[in-house]
């Protein structure tokens, strides 16, 4: 089957998929994360389908589900007393970066971990395009080269730019790395993108005691609608007044509609809860399969937006092509994101098909490395590879396995 289309979608409901013939599939990615709460939501669903009757869209640029939006949203970020809004992930880093240099005067960004397509941050680590903006360096995650970048650069530096890689890094580096960043007279972006509406109810600066000037979020605000925002203190937007962020779809109402459903669901079904449970079965459920089966592989860390890591690749490769013939969509080297849909009746089908498709692997394949388990090197590669650390960053800051901050 085509790797990077490995299904072609009919429709979805929960955190099911079924492809054109039919084939049901069990939902590992949340659509790239975009539904944590399912797919179809009932109330989130039936808000949308609401503003849709009455249009969709107004002739105004306000409109009162976008202020409600903003009402149900601040809250949960104590640090915030603004948002923007945008459609997409990459809408708001790209509003981010903007906002940040029209404040600052400088023009100089310092970024780490991915954060969307566009291309003031198509970094090395991620396709080295010959037409990246060079005003923007990725430091690699490593606090010295930040360190030093920040002491040569500091007159230029408007933003540094930071996804949360919550389940390599602990919340001390992310503390240390606020430090390093402030007295610079630059900005402090979190990209929470991906870790929002999944680390925790206020996402990961909350939870890890961070305060950040803005942070950058979309996936799950409107549970599957385009929907994004940058948020941040007042005093950080007022200085990028000048800077001109509009754009014509901002006056549709369905994203808005579907984000305070959303939101609203957030707040009193605890789905954030329900894909921790979710996460922590399949963790130790494939743990425990990987020990009995004695396969240099691990499941880890954070429940609800986990990784496994296979020292041998190819059977690592084989091992998710046998889940995904077995109804089980999850992508190889990716990070799992459980949606609040998952059942336990999910969890024993995964689980069981991950024993078959490992089994299966294993007639064929033995581990071709000694050992049964995954070194801290092992480790390293994942963290040089999947989010462009520097190997030294990655020696130093590799916490082991145990998750932080549960
Ligand atoms: C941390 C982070 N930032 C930005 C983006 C870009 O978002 P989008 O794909 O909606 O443009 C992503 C998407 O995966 C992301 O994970």
């Amino acid at each position: 089957m085509e790797k990077r289309f490995p299904v072609v979608a009919d429709r979805a409901e929960g955190c099911h998929v079924w492809d054109t013939d039919g084939n049901r599939y069990i939902d590992y990615t949340s659509c790239s994360g975009a539904a944590p709460l399912g797919v179809g939501h009932p109330a989130v669903l039936d808000a949308a389908i609401a503003a849709l009757r009455t249009g969709g869209i107004v002739p105004a640029t306000l409109s009162q589900a976008r202020i409600e939006t903003a009402e149900q949203l601040l809250p949960l970020f104590p640090f915030a007393d603004r948002a923007r809004f945008f459609r997409t992930g990459s809408c708001a880093t790209t509003a981010a970066a903007r906002i940040c240099r029209v404040q600052t005067g400088r023009r100089l960004l310092l970024t780490s971990g991915f954060h969307g397509w566009h291309d003031w941050h198509l970094q090395s680590a991620f396709g080295g395009l010959p037409d990246r903006d060079p005003e923007t360096i990725d430091f690699g995650y490593d606090l010295q080269r930040l360190a030093d970048l920040l002491a040569d650069r500091w007159n230029d530096v408007a933003a540094v730019f930071v996804t949360p890689e919550v389940n390599f890094f602990p919340h001390a580096y992310h503390v240390e790395l606020a430090q390093v960043v402030r007295g610079h007279g630059c900005l402090l972006v979190l990209d929470e993108v991906m870790t929002g509406f999944r680390y925790r109810l206020g996402g990961y600066a909350v939870a890890a005691g961070l305060q950040p000037d803005l942070i950058t979020l979309s996936k799950g605000l409107a549970n599957g609608m385009a929907l994004s925002a940058v948020i941040g203190r007042a005093e950080v937007f007022e200085g990028a007044e000048p800077a001109y962020l509009g754009y014509t779809y901002q006056r549709e109402v369905t994203p808005f509609a579907a984000a305070t459903a959303s939101l609203r669901a957030f707040r009193t079904e605890d789905p954030i809860g329900r894909m921790h449970d979710a996460g922590r079965a399949l963790i130790s459920g494939l743990n425990d399969l990987f020990t009995r089966m004695s396969v240099p592989a691990i499941a880890f860390s954070w429940p609800s937006m986990f990784r496994v890591l296979f020292r041998d690749n190819g059977i690592g490769e084989s091992f998710y092509a046998g889940l995904l013939r077995r109804g089980v969509l999850m992508e190889y080297g990716g990070v799992h994101m459980i949606s609040a849909a998952t059942s336990t009746e999910d969890i024993a089908l995964t689980l069981a098909a991950a024993e078959d498709s490992l089994i299966e692997v294993l007639r064929t394949a033995r581990p071709t490395l000694g050992g049964t388990d995954l070194t801290d090197a092992d480790a390293h590669m994942l963290a040089v590879r999947a989010f462009g650390a520097t190997s030294e960053t990655a020696a130093k800051w590799w916490p082991g396995y145990t998750p932080q901050g549960e």
